[in-house]
């Protein structure tokens, strides 16, 4: 049977022989999933817009959840082929992906090394104060050519001492490993809503490729009819054709017949606001909604600025009150205590007008 006739067989089968590809991908069990999804009346009717869901992989369960948890059952089961003793990483200085990838590295028994671009801060917060107190040793970049030099120079010290490093940055499957991890999101999304009595119109989520490659690849395989809605948090690259290349590359991973075309990914690339990584006031104005309105904490970086394309696509009047929307939150909370102080005013900003 070709893939087309599978996505008619597997709307009606709940979507078993994609799990079955799936299954046959190494891993190792890290996260708390499937994740809860909950309706969020009250941003709904202050958006005076469509039914709204959320998908809560904030709470996939290691080192305070998130999206990234669920990558790394793929990504370090690769690393463990090689029997390493070490994770050695590059990433951002506040970057969630660090944060959770040494939680599930202490659960392997595996020590970590970060290399964080940026400068140490006086008094860690966030992310990186989470990093030191699960125990990572930390090194700081201060830009992407160093950090690689010092990815290798720290492997190599790390072998001349009789460890097993693995550099985390090149392991082959670093970003099929998110595309994989969000077809099984978007699964239990559809079951989810499914079982809620729902069907999806969109589905909302802050990517900048690899997350939304899995759901594009879902959305293709199931035939279950909702759009893709992507928002980015950078603008430091093409996300709509690095979105398809990670597509493809995942879909040829699987073994799957499918190509995606750049010119279908829906990504919008104008909630940025000033520059990757510095909250802007429509992410703030989300974050202060989701709190206020429905207890759920979003973060100013990756989260805030999705939920901030979300409501200003619902308020462009893009939904009617019948369609049903679905907000993946990926995490990242901790950057709200980074922007301590965005929070601190009393005003009323985000109750809406209900
Ligand atoms: C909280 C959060 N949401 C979304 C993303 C974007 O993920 P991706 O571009 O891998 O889909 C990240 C990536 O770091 C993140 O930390």
């Amino acid at each position: 049977m070709n893939d087309a006739a599978n996505a008619a067989r597997g709307a009606a089968t709940s979507y078993g022989w994609i799990k079955e590809k799936i299954a046959k991908v190494p891993r190792v069990p890290i996260a708390l999933i499937p994740t809860p999804l909950h309706e969020a009346p009250n941003l709904s009717r202050a958006l005076g817009g469509p039914r709204i869901f959320i998908k809560r992989d904030d709470l996939t369960g290691v080192a305070l959840g998130g999206n990234k948890l669920r990558n790394l059952e793929f990504r370090l089961a690769r690393t463990m082929s090689e029997n390493p003793d070490t994770v050695i990483v590059g990433l951002d200085l506040q970057s969630n992906s660090a944060r959770q990838t040494v939680g599930a590295c202490n659960k392997l028994g595996l020590k970590t090394i970060l290399v964080l671009e940026g400068r140490p801060p006086a008094a860690p917060q966030g992310n990186l104060l989470i990093d030191y107190l699960l125990g990572a040793e930390v090194h700081f970049a201060p830009n992407a050519a160093e950090q690689r030099r010092m990815l290798d120079e720290i492997a190599a010290r790390c072998r001349a001492e009789g460890g097993r490093p693995h550099i985390l940055n090149d392991n082959p499957m670093f970003d099929v490993a998110s595309a994989i991890a969000y077809i099984e999101t978007t699964l239990e999304i559809l079951e989810q809503m499914e079982a809620a009595g729902a069907r999806p119109t969109d589905i909302y989520m802050s990517s900048s490729g690899k997350g939304q490659a899995g759901v594009v690849l879902a959305q293709r395989l199931t035939n279950a009819g909702f759009r893709m809605r992507g928002v980015t948090a950078t603008s430091e690259f093409h996300v709509p054709s690095r979105t398809a290349a990670i597509a493809n590359e995942t879909a040829r991973t699987l073994g799957l017949d499918i190509v995606i075309d750049e010119k279908e990914i829906d990504n919008d690339g104008g909630y940025v606001g000033e520059r990757y990584g510095v909250p802007s006031e429509a992410a703030v104005e989300a974050v202060r909604m989701f709190g206020r309105l429905e207890g759920v904490v979003l973060d100013p970086i990756y989260t805030g600025k999705a939920a901030a394309g979300m409501i200003g696509h619902i308020r462009a009047g893009r939904y009617a009150k019948d369609d049903v929307l679905v907000f993946v939150h990926t995490g990242g909370a901790p950057a709200v205590f980074t922007w301590s102080s965005l929070w601190l005013d009393a005003s009323a900003a985000g109750r809406g007008a209900a």
